[in-house]
């Protein structure tokens, strides 16, 4: 696994590389059922566990329970809300925000085509739109918050555009980077990095090592990124690091997670796509097998605070069983089986 960070981050500083190395060393999220009635739920110490049926911190997603002074809290933290914004909090229960929010920001094209202004007028306002999600994430306590900038996929698209948008993230690091310092953000960028213009590369190693010691929430940029690329790239690790260590057991779940760029971070609770495709597009094809999915029809220029508060309730009104039945229609005491055995 280390093997593969390494040559993931070729030519990067010393200092990086043991960031990534105490990163690796982090415990993988703990998924497997392994007693009947029990349940994945977050805790406090940022790892998923398992909870016997009947144990708290469910409840306040049936209930919908406000904490009052959590509410106040957030209403204070975020600034000047509108009535709507306001109306939208007081029905959030803020105990029970995903862990981890993934964002498909899409629209940015069409929303500058109505406008008959050129594509790339859509991206430069996008970025708007990802400093209001980034804050408001990162204000309400979220953990880890992952935008997709630019897929491998998307170098398909002419090179003017491709040219705007890495230097659009160029300039987007160097200006937003106080709001990231400001906001106790830490940076992760997830794809194969070493493959973008020396440029970029640069600024990726530079906004990495700056946030390093942040322990707010963790932003992933996606750049360069592609899900089947992520799961080969793992695979690929994991056969690497075998041949230096002659294992020839069967490849798990677990290995497969831990060897993925999203390392150490839970899988996305939540995914928000913009601009009303029911497509996953290659985003996070692993990690999100039991992501509940939000789709807008809002382009995602127009994608503000209202609409990330709305997909965050709307999450909360979903009942995540992960392949089980709920608790209440269990007819029988055991599980047929437990995953993973
Ligand atoms: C998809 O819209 C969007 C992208 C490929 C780029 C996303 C980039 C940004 C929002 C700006 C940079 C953001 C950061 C955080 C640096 P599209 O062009 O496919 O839209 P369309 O489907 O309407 O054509």
């Amino acid at each position: 696994m280390i093997q593969r960070k390494a040559d993931c981050l070729r030519g990067l500083k010393p200092a990086f590389l043991s960031l990534f190395t105490w990163e690796l060393k982090l415990p993988p999220p703990k998924n497997v059922l392994s007693k009947w009635h029990l349940r994945i739920a977050p805790e406090p110490n940022g790892m998923l566990t398992l909870r016997r049926k009947g144990e708290a911190s469910q409840s306040a997603v049936t209930q919908n329970k406000p904490h009052t002074k959590l509410q106040t809290a957030a209403l204070g933290a975020l600034g000047p809300v509108t009535s709507e914004e306001r109306e939208l909090l007081e029905k959030l229960d803020l105990e029970r925000l995903p862990r981890h929010v993934a964002v498909i920001m899409d629209g940015n094209g069409r929303w500058a085509q109505r406008r008959h202004l050129p594509r790339v007028a859509g991206h430069r306002k996008g970025t708007q739109s990802a400093r209001t999600t980034i804050e408001t994430c990162a204000k309400l306590n979220i953990e880890a918050l992952t935008l997709y900038a630019f897929s491998v996929e998307n170098w398909r698209r002419p090179k003017t555009e491709t040219d705007f948008l890495m230097a659009l993230l160029r300039e987007y690091l160097r200006k937003e980077m106080p709001l990231i310092q400001r906001n106790n953000i830490r940076m992760r960028f997830l794809g194969r990095i070493e493959e973008l213009p020396e440029g970029v590369q640069k600024d990726v190693r530079e906004a990495v090592e700056k946030t390093a010691g942040n322990g707010g929430m963790v932003l992933c940029l996606a750049l360069n990124y592609g899900g089947r690329a992520e799961i080969a790239d793992a695979v690929n690790a994991i056969l690497a690091e075998r041949n230096g260590h002659g294992n020839n057991g069967r490849i798990t779940e677990e290995q497969v997670s831990g060897h993925l760029y999203t390392a150490g971070l839970p899988d996305p609770d939540l995914l928000i796509r913009s601009s009303g495709e029911m497509r996953v597009s290659n985003f996070l094809l692993w990690q999100i097998a039991y992501s509940e999915i939000f789709v807008t029809e809002t382009l995602w220029p127009d994608f503000n605070r209202t609409r990330l508060l709305e997909a965050l309730l709307e999450f909360q009104r979903r009942e995540r069983r992960y392949g089980g039945i709920r608790e209440d229609q269990a007819e029988q005491e055991k599980p047929a089986r437990v995953a993973g055995q």
